[in-house]
C-alpha cells in the first residue's frame, strides 16, 4: 500500500458530508503511473493509426496502416507460399500429378474452396449431383469422360448434351416400344427385339449399339439414371429430348454445363479436376 497521512493530518478541501470528510490526497502512485502511460500510449496510437473520423475518411496516421493492406499483405504471403506448387501443377503431366501423393493432396485441397464456390451450387457439396438436373460427381460413372484430361476439358469448355426430341419423329407405340426397352435394359431384361428396334429408330447413333453410352450419351443398360428411372421421365427425355431449343420443345431437359475457361485459371482447373477423379473413386 501506498504511504499515505493519517486523516487527521490532511487538509480537506471543504466538502463533508455526515462526517465524511473528502481529503486532498494525491491519489497512489501505481494509480499515477497507470494514468499517465495511458494517455501517452493514447496520443503515439493516434499519431501511428487512423483515429480522427473526418466528414468522407478519417485522418492516416504515420504508419498508413489499413485493414485493407493487412488482408492483402496476408494474401500475398499465402500466394508466395503456393507459387511453387501452382508451377509445378501446371508443368506436371497428369499421371505423375495423380501419382505423387503430396502433389495429389495440394490439389485436392486447395480445389476444395474452389469446389465450393464455383461447382458446389449445382453439383452439391459432396458432388453427388441433383437427379434430373445436375450429374453425380462422386461415382465412377460418366457422361463425357472421368480421365483427367476429359475431366479439364468439361471444366474449360463447358458441356451441352443433346439429344433431339423424338415426338415428331416417331410414332405413340414406337416411343412406347422404346420406353420399354430401355426401363427392361437398365434391369438386364433387354430383348434382341428391343435393342434391333433401338437401333433402327437411331438411338444406337449416340447411345451405341449395345445402348452403353459414351460421348455425352448415357449408359441405359446400368441402374444409373441421369433424370429419373420412372416411365414417365423416360418417356419424357424420348418424346422431348435434352437441350432442345425450349421455345420450340418447352418440355425439353435443360442440361448445361457452363464454361470456366478465363472464370478459374488453367491451375485451379486442373486442381478441381484432379478432385473430381478423385470423388469418382480416382480410376
Ligand atoms: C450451373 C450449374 C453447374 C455448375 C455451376 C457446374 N456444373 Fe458441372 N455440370 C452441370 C450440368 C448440367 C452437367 C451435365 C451436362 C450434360 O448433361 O451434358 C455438368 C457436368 C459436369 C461434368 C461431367 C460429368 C460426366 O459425367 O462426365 C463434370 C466433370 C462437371 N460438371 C464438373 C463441374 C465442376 C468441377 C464445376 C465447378 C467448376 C461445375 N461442374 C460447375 C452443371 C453445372
Ligand atoms: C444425338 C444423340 C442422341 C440420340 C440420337 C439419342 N440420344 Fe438419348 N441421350 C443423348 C444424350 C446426350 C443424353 C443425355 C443428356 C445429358 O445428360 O446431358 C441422352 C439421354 C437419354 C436418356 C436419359 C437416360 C437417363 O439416365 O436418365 C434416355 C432414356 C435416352 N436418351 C433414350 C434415347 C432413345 C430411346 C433414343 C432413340 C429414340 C435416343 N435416346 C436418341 C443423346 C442422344
Amino acid at each position: 500500500m501506498a504511504k499515505q497521512n493519517k486523516p487527521q493530518q490532511v487538509p480537506d478541501t471543504g466538502y463533508e458530508w455526515d462526517g465524511i470528510r473528502e481529503l486532498t490526497n494525491p491519489p497512489p502512485r501505481w494509480w499515477m503511473i497507470s494514468f499517465h502511460a495511458s494517455w501517452i500510449f493514447c496520443v503515439i496510437y493516434f499519431i501511428l493509426y487512423p483515429s480522427i473520423p473526418l466528414i468522407h475518411d478519417s485522418n492516416k496516421g504515420l504508419l498508413g496502416w489499413t485493414q485493407i493492406k493487412e488482408f492483402k499483405e496476408a494474401v500475398a504471403e499465402n500466394d508466395a507460399i503456393k507459387a511453387p506448387y501452382l508451377k509445378k501443377i501446371a508443368e506436371m503431366d497428369n499421371q505423375a500429378l495423380l501419382a505423387d501423393p503430396a502433389m495429389r493432396n495440394f490439389a485436392e485441397s486447395s480445389a476444395k474452396a474452389i469446389f465450393g464456390d464455383f461447382c458446389a451450387g449445382c453439383h452439391g457439396a459432396g458432388g453427388q449431383g441433383a437427379l434430373g438436373l445436375f450429374p453425380n460427381l462422386s461415382d465412377d460413372n460418366w457422361l463425357y469422360g472421368g480421365d483427367l484430361d476429359t475431366i479439364i476439358e468439361t471444366i474449360t469448355d463447358g458441356r451441352e448434351g443433346s439429344m433431339p426430341a423424338h415426338i415428331e419423329m416417331i410414332d405413340e407405340a414406337g416411343i412406347n416400344t422404346l420406353t420399354d426397352f430401355v426401363i427392361a435394359s437398365s434391369q438386364g431384361k433387354a430383348t434382341p427385339e428391343g435393342l434391333a428396334y433401338f437401333n433402327e429408330a437411331g438411338c444406337a447413333d449416340c447411345h451405341g449399339e449395345n445402348a452403353a453410352g459414351g460421348d455425352g450419351a448415357p449408359n441405359l443398360t446400368d441402374t444409373i439414371w441421369r433424370f429419373g428411372s420412372s416411365r414417365d421421365e423416360v418417356l419424357r427425355t424420348i418424346r422431348y429430348g435434352v437441350n432442345e431449343d425450349p421455345e420450340d420443345v418447352p418440355q425439353t431437359r435443360i442440361a448445361k454445363m457452363p464454361a470456366f475457361e478465363g472464370k478459374l485459371s488453367p491451375e485451379s482447373i486442373k486442381m478441381l479436376a484432379v478432385k473430381v477423379h478423385q470423388l469418382g473413386g480416382g480410376k
